[in-house]
């Protein structure tokens, strides 16, 4: 039999009564393979690594030990929410890295995107490694590798960054999302108690804010994505568009224009909003904003983010854009 086949009898997860039955038939299987050893997990907090984490301490409770790196380019409110709802409401054995001085300063005068994307990657496997050598006993590595994973890349799931451990650090692989759809992993985590907030998320991409603080990234840019980021999600929210659009994101590129405020000139950065609309990510369509709801953002954004004095709307479609700017 391929292991990595989703077996055809395998009933669609779609409602809460089938996301227990699973919950039931993975605890009872995690526990039979994990027996009394430690799993090791990087939980960044997004849904896949989420809902792995709520299954593992379901079933292994404190055997499980979740790594939570916050590499600083995470949303605003991500790795206090990571903090809450594991180590706070699940009581979950969680190891939190403040690893920003550490990224920020790797990626300092760094404006090729590619470049910047791989010292993102290699370095969240060496903090990841770092913090796995300070345990013992450690025998598995939990993943949240799900179905269309396998499917578009054989097995590996190259943007949980986990791959890369070097030799002497493989351990024996925990997957129990690994023939799940998204959809069901949601429907998984809602019956595990997830808040929605993260059940539900938008998708992220794994170099996080770096790819949308475009350029070299500097603090006062990135925090200029971060909080201009939380005010578009908070309209959303407010505006019914949250769970509606598919991704929405802001980005700040590295160049100043010349603005006007209190009766005198400003040099200053220009915000760029994107929502767009996609199935699978491979071609995309922009979303029809209200007007008024762009005004206001667009206030809100120049009178709330220091170092801002323009907001300008993407109406570009993939393609001829990606959804990302680099
Ligand atoms: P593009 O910009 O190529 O993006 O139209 C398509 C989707 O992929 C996400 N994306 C990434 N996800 N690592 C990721 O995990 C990356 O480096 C990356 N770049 C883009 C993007 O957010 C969109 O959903």
């Amino acid at each position: 039999m391929d292991n990595n086949k989703r077996p055809e009898s395998m009933e669609r997860i779609t409602t809460p009564a089938l996301a227990e039955a699973f919950i039931n038939e993975q605890v009872t299987a995690l526990r039979e393979q994990i027996g009394d050893k430690k799993v090791l997990l990087a939980l960044s907090g997004g849904v896949d690594s989420s809902v792995v984490a709520a299954l593992l301490i379901k079933a292994v409770g404190k055997q499980l030990v979740s790594v939570h790196v916050n590499h600083g380019l995470l949303r605003k409110g991500e790795p206090e929410q990571v903090v809450n709802v594991f180590r706070n409401q699940m009581n979950a054995n969680l190891v939190y890295v403040d690893a920003v001085d550490r990224f920020l300063d790797k990626l300092a005068g760094v404006a090729d995107p590619e470049t910047k994307r791989k010292i993102i990657g290699d370095e969240f496997i060496k903090v990841f490694e770092e913090e796995a050598r300070k345990l013992d006993g450690i025998e598995f590595l939990a993943q949240g590798t799900i179905y269309p994973d396998i499917i578009e890349s054989k097995g590996v799931k190259a943007h949980h960054n986990v791959g890369g451990l070097p030799e002497d650090l493989k351990f024996e692989l925990v997957e129990p999302l690994k023939f799940l759809y998204k959809d069901e992993v949601r429907v998984v985590g809602d019956a595990l108690g997830l808040p929605a907030a993260m059940v539900y998320r938008q998708p992220f991409p794994g170099p996080g804010l770096g790819v949308r603080c475009l350029g070299a990234i500097t603090r006062d840019r990135l925090e200029i994505v971060r909080e201009s980021d939380a005010i578009l999600r908070e309209e959303f929210a407010k505006n019914g568009l949250e769970g509606k659009v598919w991704q929405y994101f802001t980005a700040v590129p590295d160049f100043k224009s010349v603005g006007v405020k209190d009766g005198k000139r400003t040099d200053a950065y220009p915000v760029i909003l994107r929502a767009v609309n996609t199935v699978d990510a491979m071609t995309a369509t922009v979303e029809d904003i209200p007007f008024a709801l762009l005004q206001h953002i667009t206030d809100r954004i120049t009178n709330e983010v220091e170092g801002v004095n323009r907001v300008l709307y993407d109406l570009t479609p993939k393609p001829c854009g990606t959804i990302e700017w680099e």
